[in-house]
């Protein structure tokens, strides 16, 4: 499994704390029009419409499945918390690696709806009648068996009536192709072509029993009247979809399409609608972030962008991710130095430390250039932690080429590592490169890459003990006195304080002891 060294920053964000968001409840537009009906979805006899939706992969699919959710929630609909209770159940979904890709057709799988000779067999298989009372009526197929004995049975749910949706990366790289390995699907929909998704939904609340978008050519982006944010103390705002580069491994140019920008002056609404409703946080998003381009007249650099959005009065701290390192230039580190607002972190993707990988990866640098655009932040007025991903075991990476990713971990001294096996995705140029590396030991660079990484950690962290840091609390533990937050530098503090409200305060606090992952420390003022 791809594992990373992931200190949990990104994922506790959101885990752990309260979901707010915009009325969850029967709200938005279309909730009261002027019959006072809402537009419902014709399943289940006209029952109330919910939706159940589960994300998997990106930052950028969590936000796109907010603005999915909130897509849903201003045509009437209201979410529920699992599959069982929902009318429409739809899967945002990941196919960077394989495993990810995979998890989805585990989870379609689990809603085939139950046929009719397998209901008996559950019926007398719950009355106890066994193997006998089975053949009467048939045994029912291979597969079932399999999954009867694999224990899978008891996880099926009865999707009869649902509409079931595949959404983001898998649904644009399989298409039509999932409605063959699973009829049960309604809907298929690929991240470049959300902008239909209102027209999608229209057509099966009009009873069309299949639907899709599928096109990457577009030059739109996904823009919605309504976002149901889930994090109520960090808000994300996509402002480059798409990728134009071809990294010879990846899939996202053709999952997610072209690169498209929002124009700079929608952007900077949004922040400042954003402020008004209480965020001091905001994170800016893209695959490749930083190759920003205004498509308006104002033609705004994304440093420029960067500078006006930490500019928005109420607006304390910006973040923004990924940054692809040919496009990361001084301008970004200026604008770091003359905005406060604009965290003390930057996630500068490497994927390896060999030129020669390099090369073969297609990422148009080499190691020398990447260290470049590493000094430049290490010239910065104030000290910015850096995180990267890393990619082990690309086919022909040799012991050399790995050796020299790790002697780049030593040299940048990273504050958190990504690092993942390669592996191998369909339509990709490195599909049929030779000398791939065997899983194992893809397995054992893995594991000495994050031996490797832990100790750079804990030594950075480790020289931070006795520091004051301003910690943003989105998150209370159940022991008493126990908050969590995040530092600037998007590390997570644990802390200790006797107050009884902290959630989405900005406090001081005094790091105790320092983990490879987080730190730990005690409150000491308000921020
Ligand atoms: N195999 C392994 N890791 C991959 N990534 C992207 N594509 C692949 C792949 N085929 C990693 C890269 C990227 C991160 C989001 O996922 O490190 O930066
Ligand atoms: Fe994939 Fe490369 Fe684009 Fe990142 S920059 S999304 S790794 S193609």
């Amino acid at each position: 499994m791809a594992k990373s060294f992931d200190i949990g920053l990104e994922r506790l964000t959101g885990a752990g704390v309260p979901r707010i968001g915009v009325t969850q409840e029967g709200g938005g537009p279309f909730a009261n029009d002027a019959q006072g009906k809402k537009p419902s979805l014709q399943v289940a006899g006209g029952a109330e419409s919910t939706f159940y939706l589960e994300t998997f992969g990106c930052q950028m699919n969590d936000h796109d499945s907010e603005k999915v959710a909130g897509v849903l929630l201003a045509r009437g609909y209201r979410q529920v918390d699992g599959p069982e209770a929902a009318k429409v159940i739809l899967y945002n979904t990941c196919s960077i690696r394989e495993k990810a890709a995979q998890k989805v057709f585990s989870r379609l799988g689990e809603l085939r709806p139950v046929e009719a000779t397998e209901l008996r067999w559950i019926e007398e298989s719950k009355l106890g009648l066994g193997k006998s009372a089975n053949l009467e009526i048939g045994v029912p197929r291979a597969e079932d068996a399999e999954q009867r004995s694999g224990g899978v049975r008891t996880r099926r749910l009865q999707s009869a009536g649902k509409i079931i949706g595949v959404l983001g990366c898998v649904a644009q790289q399989e298409g039509e192709g999932i409605f063959e390995r699973a009829p049960w699907v309604s809907l298929v929909c690929g991240s470049a072509s959300y902008r239909k998704l209102p027209q999608l939904i229209a057509e099966l609340e009009a009873g069309n029993r299949r639907v899709t978008g599928l096109d990457t050519d577009t030059d739109e982006t996904f823009e919605t009247e309504i976002t149901r944010r889930d994090n109520p103390f960090r808000a994300y705002l996509t402002i480059i979809e798409g990728c134009d580069k071809a990294c010879s491994y990846c899939v996202v140019p053709f999952t997610r399409g072209p690169e498209r920008s929002r124009a700079s002056a929608s952007i900077l609404e949004e922040v400042r609608q954003l402020a008004e409703a209480g965020y001091s946080e905001v994170q800016l998003l893209g695959q490749t972030v930083n190759s920003y381009a205004d498509p308006s007249a104002r033609k705004m650099r994304f440093s420029e962008l960067l500078a006006a959005v930490a500019e928005v009065r109420g607006i304390r701290r910006v973040r923004f991710t990924t940054s692809h390192p040919r496009d990361f230039g001084k301008d970004i580190v200026e604008a770091i130095d003359a905005h406060p607002t604009i965290c003390d972190q930057v996630h500068l993707p490497v994927q390896s430390g060999s030129t020669a990988v390099l090369r073969a990866m297609a990422r148009t640098y080499t190691r020398e250039e990447y260290l470049e655009k590493i000094a430049l932040l290490k010239a910065a007025r104030r000290p910015i932690s850096i995180s990267t991903d890393v990619i082990v075991g690309f086919p022909g990476e040799t012991e050399k080429d790995f050796e020299e990713t790790l002697s780049l971990l030593d040299e940048v001294q990273y504050d958190n590592v990504f690092a993942f096996k390669y592996s191998p995705r369909p339509n990709t140029p490195s599909l049929k490169m030779a000398d791939a590396i065997p899983e194992e030991e893809k397995g054992r660079r893995l594991a000495i890459l994050m031996d490797r990484q832990r100790e750079i950690q804990r030594v950075r962290n480790e020289k931070l003990v006795g520091e004051t840091f301003e910690v943003l609390v989105d998150g209370k533990s159940r022991r008493e006195n126990q908050w969590s937050g995040h530092t600037s530098s998007n590390r997570v503090v644990n802390f200790t304080s006797p107050e009884q409200e902290l959630l989405g305060d900005y406090v001081q606090v005094k790091v105790t002891k320092a983990m490879p992952h987080s730190l730990v420390g005690e409150m000491v003022g308000r921020g």
